[in-house]
């Protein structure tokens, strides 16, 4: 981490800021995201891509990390938006991104959100099945427009990655199965409104060897190749996204190796390519920064590091067991000796874990730890459950830094609750 050092005096930084002073400011638990690395592993991430050779039109994944104010510094180096909903798509328009650089992905769009990306024009609409194609279709036809289609194809290659975030496996419910593809691009020329213009794949999330990424395009090639041969122009390809970090010790997934598989297997394609990175750009650019409420003593177990952070903020290490680095914020925050605790939340599950075993600085009362990585589906995958409220937002670049998203009021949890006039007559 780059941006993130650790000074004798100031303890933990983000780039020039100590996190110790936003958290005296702002309070905790708080995410801090970093515009400076933000920039830096995008431009990163086009320079592998230029340095390969190719050219490559790059879609940020808005769910990885939606801030208005981070798809408006992602869009000003080049990126544009890849939307899964109505209001992703929305919230990337409000942020500045031009239509035409926003691409729309998902199993289940409603006909609204069809409507609405008709209406707003976007590039490309990533169609996942028969039935979204005719649906799509007759939406386009009603309103006297066209949409540039891609078949999102399951290539049914194993990504190697959790279960709950592989998505190219014949089983999911992602793209349509690779042997229906050819017949669906000759149904989708066939229809009005809609103009095919090639396909789109994603295999799965946090993929760190380039291997699985080679063996997918691959078969995307032969496919090109089918359908070329049967008489159907191809003109572009959506690569996804899915390029991992390193969390703990597996190291990073390298934007050279993921440009070079693109490059082996699509680069003689001539085609316009297509990125969809989220968590590479994203998730080392944000910590979440957490007071320790107590430590619990226990006889028989490690003691329990309770954290003000729980499961509603950052949910990974609850849903997909995910490692995430714990680091005290400043030295008076820890004394020297070490001990093995488990690192949990104050919700009332046994799930609100951070960490059943990790190995810390002996934290008391009032310490405070920033949890790494947590810049991508950190945010984003928060609830009030247990009516906890949002938690704060802050942007670092540089030496400054800004409140992003004041910590919820706790009132506007219940301000759209109406008790029915008869259950108070009842009362
Ligand atoms: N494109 C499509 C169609 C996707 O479904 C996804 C992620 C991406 C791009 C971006 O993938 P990335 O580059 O960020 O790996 N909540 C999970 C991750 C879910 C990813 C879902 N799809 C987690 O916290 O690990």
């Amino acid at each position: 981490h780059p941006q993130l050092t650790s000074d004798v005096q100031c303890g933990l930084m983000l780039e020039g800021v100590p996190l110790s002073a936003i958290a005296d400011e702002v309070g905790t638990p708080c995410w801090v995201m970093s515009a400076g690395t933000l920039r830096v592993r995008a431009q990163r991430l086009l320079g592998a891509m230029t340095q390969a050779g190719l050219s490559v039109a790059p879609h940020f994944a808005v769910k990885a990390n939606d801030h208005v104010a981070v798809l408006r510094i992602l869009s000003e180096t080049g990126f544009g938006a890849d939307v899964v909903s109505g209001g992703e798509l929305r919230r990337a328009r409000n942020a500045g991104i031009p239509a035409s650089r926003i691409v729309f992905s998902g199993v289940g769009k409603t006909d609204a959100e069809l409507r609405l990306a008709l209406a707003e024009g976007i590039a490309q609409v990533n169609v996942e099945s028969a039935e979204e194609l005719e649906i799509l279709s007759a939406l386009a036809s009603a309103c006297n427009r066209e949409m540039t289609v891609l078949l999102r194809v399951n290539p049914d290659v194993d990504a190697g990655t959790h279960a709950k975030i592989t998505t190219g496996v014949a089983e999911n419910k992602f793209g349509v199965p690779y042997d229906e593809a050819l017949a669906l691009y000759r149904r989708a020329s066939e229809l009005p409104g809609l103009r095919p213009a090639g396909y789109a794949m994603h295999i799965g999330s946090q993929i760190l060897s380039a291997k699985p990424f080679r063996e997918a395009y691959a078969r995307l090639a032969t496919l090109v190749k089918a359908t070329r041969a049967a008489g159907y122009p191809v003109s572009a390809l959506d690569c996804g996204g899915g390029l991992g970090i390193c969390y703990r010790d597996e190291g990073e997934g390298s934007p050279d190796a993921w440009a070079g598989a693109i490059r082996a297997e699509l680069g003689g394609l001539d085609v316009r390519l297509a990125i969809e990175p989220g968590r590479w750009i994203a998730a080392p650019a944000g910590v979440l920064l957490s007071t320790v409420v107590l430590r619990k003593v226990v006889t028989g177990g490690v003691p329990f590091i309770i954290l003000d952070a729980a499961m509603n903020d950052l949910l990974r290490p609850s849903l997909y067991d995910a490692w995430h680095g714990i680091v005290p914020l400043s030295p008076r925050d820890a004394v020297a000796d070490v001990e093995t605790v488990a690192v949990v939340g104050p919700v009332c599950e046994s799930g609100d874990t951070f960490a059943p075993a990790r190995v810390l600085p002996r934290l008391e009362r009032g310490a405070r730890v920033a949890v790494l990585d947590t810049g991508a589906y950190g945010a984003v995958m928060s609830s009030t459950y247990n009516s906890r409220t949002l938690a704060a937002q802050v942007l670092v670049d540089g030496e400054r830094w800004s409140v992003i998203r004041p910590r919820q009021n706790v009132e506007t949890l219940w301000a759209d609750e109406v008790v029915p006039e008869w259950i108070k007559q009842t009362a």
